[in-house]
């Protein structure tokens, strides 16, 4: 469902994502592994048109290579950013809304998302009405994956969600994927991480990147053959 072809991204005269090729299947679940620096939020932000890059990205066989960013989210696209910020003058549903409403979503079909990601995070409705400006890091995130929800039913993609969680509310964090997986199976995620023991048991692909480059890896320990 979504393929990259000849994908080259450079900042400045940086090179930072080089010769990427590969495709991910609907309904797979994948695991892009690397550590800091090594072009894991470059990846999703190439994907969602904010960087430039050269060769072509294809989502249900089309490029939107060419396709405005904007328009992106519209293909069924869900995105969390590393930096997720809430709106403090919202309350948190009025954030998770945000995206529908940029979307331009109808009432009906906005209400049935909504209820989607308070299906994978009920504890958010019971913060609805809370200020986004209350909410710990560790919730925003939560928030962030409720947003992401809005417009991901196609494709979801999650930029270190585990980054900076206490232990329980990574467990709670994960737990809130696996309903999301059980829930629907047919969107596909990925999901970017430096800790490959968070993701594993749970990605049935791995891609690592290292220094831009992207390969087919695994998230068991080195030295088991698994
Ligand atoms: N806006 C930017 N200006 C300059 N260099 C950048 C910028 N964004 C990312 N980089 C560089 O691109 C490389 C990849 O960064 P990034 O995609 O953020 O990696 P990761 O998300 O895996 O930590 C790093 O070497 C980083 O320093
Ligand atoms: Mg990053």
């Amino acid at each position: 469902m979504l393929e990259l072809r000849d994908v080259n991204a450079s900042i400045g005269n940086i090179p930072i994502l080089r010769n990427l090729n590969f495709s991910i299947d609907e309904a797979q679940t994948v695991a892009l592994i690397g550590r800091n620096g090594a072009g894991k939020t470059t990846l999703l932000r190439t994907i969602m048109g904010f960087t430039r890059a050269s060769g072509d990205i294809l989502f249900d066989g089309k490029s939107i290579t060419a396709m405005h960013p904007p328009k992106r989210p519209g293909l069924g696209i869900g995105y969390a950013p590393e930096d997720r910020r809430l709106f403090s003058a919202f309350t948190v549903e009025e954030n998770i809304l945000l995206p529908a409403q940029a979307a331009r979503l109808d009432k009906a079909e906005t209400n049935r998302r909504l209820e989607r990601a308070y299906t994978v995070l009920p504890e958010l409705r019971e913060m609805a009405d809370r200020s986004g400006g209350t909410v710990s890091g560790g919730q925003g995130k939560m928030v962030a994956l409720a947003r992401a929800l809005m417009l991901g039913t196609r494709l979801i993609m999650l930029d270190e969600p585990f980054q900076g969680l206490a232990p329980a509310l990574a467990q709670r964090y994960a737990e809130a994927l696996r309903t999301l997986r059980d829930t629907d199976r047919s969107v596909t995620l990925m999901i970017t991480e430096s800790n490959p023991s968070l993701l594993r048991g749970f990605a049935d692909r791995t891609l690592v990147i290292e220094r831009g480059e992207v390969e087919e890896g695994s998230l068991e320990p080195e030295g088991t053959n698994a």
